[in-house]
């Protein structure tokens, strides 16, 4: 027994193929790169939920933006307390106030929320009203309008439909597991929702971008990058955006994202300092752990791109969440649909009781 539980199969799926040795990430039958900034949120979402639920394949985009106006009025809810809690609690707390439910509307409201309830916590915290949403947009569009309160450019709307795409679904990482032992038990998509967000919400899952960010910030150019790198290790401290459970190699996610950090222009300077940090780490690496291939994932392009879109790092888990809630859907009527409660065993090493 791994107390990781690495070697355990715990579910078959339709939904994605991680192929840690090769670097290949299928998406229900279409390679990532053939997905990401190529096909809309909504669109992939169409490709994970279908045959799981009716689901409109033309309509979704209505859907999502008639469900984003229907959260919206949980907002008025959102108070001082909950403003000030970190984002990704404050928006785990606003989750849990919408109807739980396994059917197609309660999975249109997880879906939406993300993208309302971190417009309006951010907003809040900054002391300026939130914005409801437009119905009518895209949803990645409407999301970056919804916190910077300017519409977004097409190169922006298209750099997050390619971020919400690339983080749809990944195999049966931890917050996904955790949303599949919810939802097998019954309780609903909203309460999967919200056990995926609690382990989404950790820096060895989706809270390591926020912190690769104080990494490149307190690096501050590049020839100061290994002597930091260096010294975060001899404090036994992990680098932030490396090294994974299942990939030997490269994340194929990190270079779909750096490739939408190209297509968007950002901040050459900034993008420079990325990449000689993430050299100097991957060779520094390579010397203190010959034995464990530790590459760069998914969160170290994230920081870069989000942060590039004007995402305060603060929030950058809560937009992991809006597009990863799609994924833990699924694989949340998935399991309901096996029928199946998901109840492991232990084996008990504690103390035996006392002679009576
Ligand atoms: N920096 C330094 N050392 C590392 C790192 C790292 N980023 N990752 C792994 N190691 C070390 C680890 O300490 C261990 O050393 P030792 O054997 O001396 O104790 C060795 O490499 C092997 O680790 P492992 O057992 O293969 O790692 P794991 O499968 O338990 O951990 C991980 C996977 C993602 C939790 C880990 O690599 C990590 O903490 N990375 C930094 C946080 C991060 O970037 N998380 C995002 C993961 S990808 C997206 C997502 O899931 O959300």
């Amino acid at each position: 027994m791994e107390a990781g539980l690495e070697s355990v199969i715990a579910a078959h799926t339709v939904l994605s193929d991680v192929d840690g040795e090769a670097g290949r990430l299928v998406l229900r039958g279409a390679t990532l790169e053939s997905l990401a900034g190529v096909a809309s949120f909504e669109e992939v979402c169409v490709r994970l939920w279908s045959g799981l639920a009716p689901v409109p394949v033309d309509g979704l985009k209505a859907a999502l933006g008639a469900a984003r106006v229907e959260v919206w009025s949980e907002v008025e809810r959102l108070d001082d307390a909950l403003a000030a809690l970190p984002p990704v609690e404050g928006l785990r707390a606003l989750m849990a106030r919408l109807a739980d439910g396994e059917d197609l509307p309660a999975a249109l409201r997880i879906t939406a929320a993300p993208a309302v309830f971190t417009g309006a916590l951010l907003r809040r915290r900054a002391g300026r009203p939130a914005l409801a949403p437009d119905p009518s947009a895209g949803h990645a569009a409407d999301l970056l309008r919804m916190i910077s309160g300017r519409a977004a450019t097409p190169a922006q709307a298209a750099a997050l439909d390619a971020y919400l795409v690339t983080v749809i679904d990944h195999g049966l990482n931890a917050s996904t597991f955790a949303a599949r032992v919810a939802a097998s038990t019954r309780a609903g998509l909203v309460s999967a929702a919200l056990a995926g967000i609690s382990a989404l919400k950790g820096p060895l899952h989706g809270g390591a971008p926020g912190p690769v960010i104080d990494m490149l910030d307190g690096i501050g150019s590049p020839g100061n990058a290994r002597a930091w790198l260096e010294a975060a290790l001899d404090r036994g401290d992990r680098l932030m955006g490396f090294g994974h459970r299942v990939y030997r190699v490269r994340d194929p996610r990190a270079d779909a994202l750096k490739g939408a950090i190209r297509r968007l222009g950002a901040d050459e300077g900034r993008l420079a300092l990325g990449e000689a940090v993430e050299a100097a780490a991957l060779e520094i690496l390579r010397t203190r752990k010959p034995d464990r291939p530790l590459e760069t994932n998914v969160e170290f392009y994230t920081a870069l791109l989000l942060e590039a879109l004007g995402i305060p790092p603060e929030a950058f888990t809560c937009i992991f969440a809006a597009g990863r809630v799609a994924g833990w859907t699924a694989h949340a009527w998935e399991q309901v649909a096996t029928g199946r409660l998901i109840r492991p065993r232990s084996i008990y090493v504690g103390p035996e009781p006392a002679p009576e």
